[in-house]
């Protein structure tokens, strides 16, 4: 098992150990961040590697989380956040600007709005090539700081109950997210109104991998029934062709204080955010919501990432803290 080198596309080109691996070195960068025991915070040394973001599409929090997981780990940044400002503006190639970034950095993350967009820029670059979010395709690093969130609550990630809640047809975190959930043995259930369903051949996948097939409704309410978490995504304006569509289902979930009461004592809700109307406030001082914890996870997850493909950190077992940064 060696991630170096490797680029990360879809959540499946990791096998449950190496996902295990990720989720173990991030507990070491956040004992290295002083999130645990002494709450110190551990000298990095500098590390000579740049990391390139490339972002085609907006982001608050992939964005931000690899720049600043890069620089936690000592190392440098180069970004690209508004594509108008770059030559893809002039119609240069996926491909070639994968090309031409390969040499200028070691590591690239790439967000972009097509289907199968990060498999281009892998194919071409020379450098590991991570998937930000290829358009309603999928999202694995999201899906990696989710499973690390669940994990850190529940102890396990196996045998456990797990709601995923709203625009299942476009939303590329749950893509990743409910592969990998089946294949740590996870039992599903897909929420959505039946015009959001997940796609029929993700359906496909996630039974093939599950041990049970998963639950499919449009009821929120009774599907909260013995659930360990609840998974909300946002319907995505932006993924509608038509504006009319997208208002017949604005609104048709929204977590609040009466559905929470109905909810499990030990239900954790997370949720990729951003999120819009689907997650009311007043369920912000919830112990179970756990979302903006969920997202600050995002930080040591991805310093885990970067180690492992950049080759920085050991790869068979969780790294010790005191030799998390070997030259
Ligand atoms: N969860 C997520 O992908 O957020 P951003 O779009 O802000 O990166």
């Amino acid at each position: 098992m060696a991630l170096t080198g490797r680029d990360l596309v879809s959540i499946l080109d990791f096998s449950n150990d190496e996902i295990t691996l990720v989720l173990d070195t991030a507990e070491q960068m956040a004992q290295a961040l002083g999130w645990e025991d002494s709450g110190e915070k551990q000298a990095l040394a500098p590390l000579d590697c740049i990391l390139a973001t490339l972002f085609f599409e907006p982001s608050t929090r992939t964005r931000m989380s690899f720049e600043s997981a890069m620089l936690r780990l000592g190392g440098s940044v180069i970004s690209m956040a508004d594509a108008r400002a770059s030559s893809a503006a002039k119609g240069e190639s996926l491909a070639d600007t994968a090309r031409i970034i390969s040499g200028y950095c070691d590591i690239i993350v790439c967000r972009h709005p097509e289907n199968g967009s990060a498999q281009i820029f892998a194919e071409a670059a020379s450098v590991p090539v991570i998937n930000a979010g290829d358009g309603h395709n999928e999202h694995p690093t999201q899906a990696l700081t989710d499973l690390f969130c669940l994990r850190r609550h529940k102890g396990t990630l196996e045998g456990l109950k797990v709601g995923l809640c709203g625009d299942l047809k476009y939303g590329r975190t749950v893509h990743s997210l409910a592969p990998a959930l089946a294949r740590f043995g996870c039992d599903l259930v897909f929420i959505s109104p039946p015009a959001l369903a997940m796609p029929e051949e993700l359906s496909q996948k996630v039974q093939e991998l599950s041990s049970a097939q998963p639950d499919v409704t449009d009821d929120l309410p009774a599907a909260l029934d013995g659930l360990d978490m609840l998974y909300m995504t946002r319907i995505q304006q932006e993924r509608f062709a038509d504006p009319a569509e997208y208002e017949k289902y604005q609104g048709v979930y929204v977590l609040d204080n009466k559905l929470m009461k109905k909810a499990p004592e030990d239900m954790l809700v997370l949720h990729p955010l951003p999120r819009v109307d689907e997650i009311a406030l007043e369920i912000d001082d919830d112990p179970r919501a756990v979302y903006f914890e969920q997202a600050r996870g995002g930080v040591p997850v991805r310093m885990a990432l970067i180690a492992l493909l950049l080759g920085i950190v050991n790869q068979t077992q969780p790294t010790k803290r005191s030799g998390l940064m070997e030259p």
